[in-house]
């Protein structure tokens, strides 16, 4: 563990209390994106302890340890998938989110972690104007030559008056899969507070704890994501720093996430009818007790043992066996569950920026499509299974010559032709 770069987390984010329910622990594990160069020897490879939380008060579930952003952010291998998932996806939020903002053309629509500019490109299309901030100073200079203008920052309170300056009031300020990165959430807020119109909407997208709970899907646990939210949890958040949450959906997107629209108390907006549902529904299942979160530790620990077992015993019996993405999410499994290069012949990946490198902490080597596509395995494990869909159709080839393919959760379940739907 590299102690300069990490600190534990001793106060709640979101609500200030200390009182804290331990729930899982994997160890010191390295960052999730953190892909190296291969190499004789990975001896200096860092990894920083990760575990998982409870606030007893407000029931965030939190990382145990933070890494500094600077380590994590500055130079980022996550590029947002141009999937037919996640392109339907972006259009669906600029739809949504215009309508319910009530955009015009020429209004101001601001992204953090606008990564390389393809969802504000959506906004732009609408007619939107559009600014993106993302601290990767590699993907803001990707963004910025597609023409999506992007500074290369972390959003504070201070970039939030710059741009207030530059730019005027956003009617939009835009979070996908960001918010919940965020350990300075006053800091964010604050921001938030000082650029948004004042009937403008502040709209984000966050993986949703309750499919975590659910699904026992541990992968989402990576060092990145700081916070799991309830919607208790973020109805306290918002209220706590002057603002209000207006209407929250649940979504399929990266295994399960919801669509977030806060605004100003004094705007008026109505909070919509799902903020009052989700929240009883979280009481129904008795999300504000210690028991809901020993029993998800529980399931996680069966989850692991049985992926772990069905790969082991896939290869006694001969198979081949390969990754199926490169995904934050499946480096942490093949972490967890210690899956390295001995098991995984290799992973597969359309990301250019990840092919040739090794996965962090497995050092399995990432291989583009068509490389795979001359050497596929008898089975692979999917690791960027929020895409089995748009995979399962894609790789039809593969599974009707034999092929075979391991979901991970919310049971480890083996897909073959016959089963494929
Ligand atoms: P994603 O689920 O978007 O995110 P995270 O890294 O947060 O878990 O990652 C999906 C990864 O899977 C990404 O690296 C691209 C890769 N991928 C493929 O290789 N093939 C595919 O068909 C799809 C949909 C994704
Ligand atoms: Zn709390």
């Amino acid at each position: 563990m590299i102690t300069e770069s990490v600190r534990p987390v001793t106060n709640c984010r979101v609500c200030g209390a200390s009182d804290w329910q331990d729930v899982v622990s994997f160890g010191d594990v390295p960052l999730a994106n953190a892909f190296l160069e291969p190499a004789d020897s990975y001896e200096d490879e860092p990894a920083y302890p990760l575990g998982v939380i409870s606030c007893r008060s407000c029931r965030l579930m939190s990382v145990t340890h933070v890494v500094d952003p600077e380590v994590m952010y500055r130079t980022y291998s996550y590029v947002t998938s141009d999937s037919e998932t996640i392109t339907r996806h972006m259009e669906f939020i600029a739809t949504t989110c215009g309508e319910r903002v009530g955009l015009a053309a020429g209004d101001l629509v601001v992204e953090l972690g606008s990564n390389t500019g393809q969802q504000l490109a959506a906004f732009a299309r609408h007619g939107a104007r559009v600014l993106g901030v993302d601290p990767a100073r590699n993907l803001a200079a990707v963004a910025n030559e597609r023409g999506v203008h992007t500074l290369p920052e972390f959003f504070t309170e201070t970039t939030a008056g710059d741009v207030h300056r530059s730019h005027g009031r956003a009617r939009l300020i835009l979070g996908r899969h960001v918010f919940a990165h965020i350990d300075d959430l006053a800091g964010v807020l604050a921001g938030v507070r000082a650029l948004l119109a004042p009937d403008g909407v502040f709209a984000i997208e966050v993986p949703y704890a309750m499919d975590l709970l659910e699904k026992y899907a541990f992968d989402t646990i990576y060092h990145e994501h700081l916070s799991y939210f309830l919607v208790r949890t973020l109805d306290t958040l918002f209220a706590r720093y002057g603002l209000k949450l207006l209407d929250v959906e649940r979504l399929p997107v990266h295994g399960g996430s919801l669509l977030v629209l806060v605004g100003r108390p004094e705007a008026g907006r109505p909070v919509t009818g799902t903020v009052g549902e989700l929240i009883a529904a979280e009481e129904r299942a008795e999300l504000g007790s210690d028991a809901a979160y020993r029993e998800f530790a529980r399931g996680v620990r069966v989850v692991r043992e049985e992926l772990s077992a069905l790969v082991r015993s896939l290869l006694a019996e001969g198979n081949r066996v390969a990754g199926y993405g490169a995904s934050a999410k499946g480096t942490t499994i093949l972490n967890i569950c210690g899956l390295g290069a001995d098991e995984m012949a290799y992973c597969t990946d359309t990301t250019a920026l990840k092919q040739g490198k090794v996965l962090p902490g497995t050092h399995i080597p990432v291989r583009s499509p068509g490389h795979a596509r001359n050497d596929p395995p008898d089975v692979y494990l999917m690791l960027a299974w929020n895409y089995a869909d748009e995979i399962l159709r894609k790789e039809a080839d593969f599974l009707r010559s034999g092929g075979r393919f391991i979901l991970p959760f919310p049971k480890p379940a083996v897909i073959s032709a016959d089963t494929a739907r």
